[in-house]
């Protein structure tokens, strides 16, 4: 873990940039270029190594924003990847061989829970499935040949949280590379390297980049991990453009900002939806009575901006309700300037099994919001609109009745 200069606003707007009086630009350059030309051969050589030789290895442009992510982090280095899936595969591959095994929380990104059951099997590589908040199930799965515990925190749509002490402690103990994807986290509200996790993984896609315009992923670890990570990365050729690292990297300026917006206006919804009548549950782990506030408090600076609730009614009304919202946008993804909303069991959780998806909570009366930065009382009057169609029912059914 790196000792940090500055506080993470700034780290945010000036991260990965030399701050030594200059003539130049103000913004960082996009080297949109696939390759690099030198004066000589010896020089190509030298060059190999560094991020001036051919943009699948690396970029100039790239080196900025993977410095100002490490930064954010407190870790040694960084990468950028074509997509969070990209990272996370590549992560995962990298740290594993045939005959290793891996143990994941349940409750992780369907796509990831996709490549460890449907592809790793392929390669030999074998993947424990255990309760997300039990610690003790972590540490039984641990087997003689376990290279990865690999977990998410907070997590999708529930938004659960894991101890990363206890997660990285069990890592240590079994020397074992503790993985986490932090997506819902953001350094902003939450650095797990500080807590002794080894390799940090995100989908840049989500609050990162946040105007929901690019897709992209980062891993940010110790810098012997990286380096290994960064030998895949090169043969497996998932290397972020250069175009889409600047869109990236203007992003990251206005991150800590958007972030504390986000905390600050889901933790307001979700205490407006607490005390709505239609609905019957809301998970939000900053909601004080929530089962994980202590741990919430002690971990994260704030929960972020998306939560889900459930709402008094059938998987129908939870659809009519979606439908009848407008300032909340009907999309998958999350963490962006605009607010959105979707359903579970139709987007995130439509390829796991009901029974699997009953087991993690994930209901069909569950609604999830990503709340943007727009104004807190116009996305609650949204919401109240959109609640009001489940009264008109009760209604309609009363006078029919
Ligand atoms: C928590 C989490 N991790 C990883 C991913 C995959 O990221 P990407 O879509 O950037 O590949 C997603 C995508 O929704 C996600 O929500």
């Amino acid at each position: 873990m790196k000792k940090h200069k500055f506080h993470q606003e700034t780290e945010a707007v000036r991260g990965g940039t030399s701050l030594h009086k200059k003539n130049g630009p103000l913004a960082t350059p996009i080297y949109q270029t696939s390759t690099f030309e030198v004066t000589d051969n010896h020089e190509q050589v030298r060059a190999t190594d560094t991020d001036k030789f051919y943009t699948r290895y690396g970029n100039p442009t790239h080196t900025v924003v993977e410095n100002s992510i490490a930064e954010l982090e407190g870790t040694d280095a960084a990468l950028l990847f074509s997509s969070g899936m990209a990272a996370i595969t590549t992560s995962i591959l990298t740290l594993v061989k045939a005959g290793d095994h891996i143990v994941a929380q349940r409750d992780i990104y369907g796509g990831v829970t996709k490549f460890l059951t449907q592809w790793l099997p392929k390669l030999g590589i074998e993947t424990t499935f255990v309760d997300t908040n039990d610690i003790e199930q972590h540490a039984a799965a641990i087997r003689t040949n376990t290279k990865i515990i690999h977990i998410e925190s907070p997590t999708n749509p529930m938004v659960k949280i894991v101890d990363l002490e206890e997660i990285a402690a069990l890592g240590k103990k079994h020397n074992i590379v503790t993985t986490i994807d932090s997506t819902f986290a953001t350094p902003i509200n939450c650095r797990p390297a500080e807590w002794g996790i080894d390799l940090v993984l995100h989908s840049g896609t989500k609050y990162l980049a946040g105007h929901g315009d690019l897709i992209c992923g980062v891993a940010a670890g110790r810098s012997d991990l990286i380096e290994q990570i960064h030998k895949a990365r090169t043969t497996l050729g998932c290397s972020m453009d250069p175009h889409a690292a600047f869109l990236l990297l203007r992003g990251l300026k206005t991150l800590a900002v958007r972030v504390q917006r986000q905390n600050e206006s889901a933790l307001r919804i979700a205490e407006f939806l607490s005390a709505h009548p239609k609905v019957t549950r809301v998970h939000y782990p900053m909601l004080k009575g929530h089962m994980q506030y202590e741990l919430a408090r002690k971990q994260l600076a704030g929960a972020g901006g998306v939560l889900s609730f459930e709402i008094d009614g059938t998987g129908e009304d939870a659809c009519r309700v979606s439908e009848a919202l407008s300032l909340f946008t009907l999309a998958p993804s999350l963490g962006g300037v605009d607010s959105l909303v979707s359903l579970p069991v139709l987007t995130s959780h439509a390829m796991i099994d009901p029974e699997l998806r009953k087991k993690m909570g994930v209901t069909e009366q569950m609604i999830r919001l990503s709340v943007g930065v727009e104004n807190v009382e116009d996305l609650i009057g949204d919401l109240e609109k959109g609640l009001a169609v489940l009264s008109r029912k009760r209604e309609q059914v009363g006078v029919m009745g």
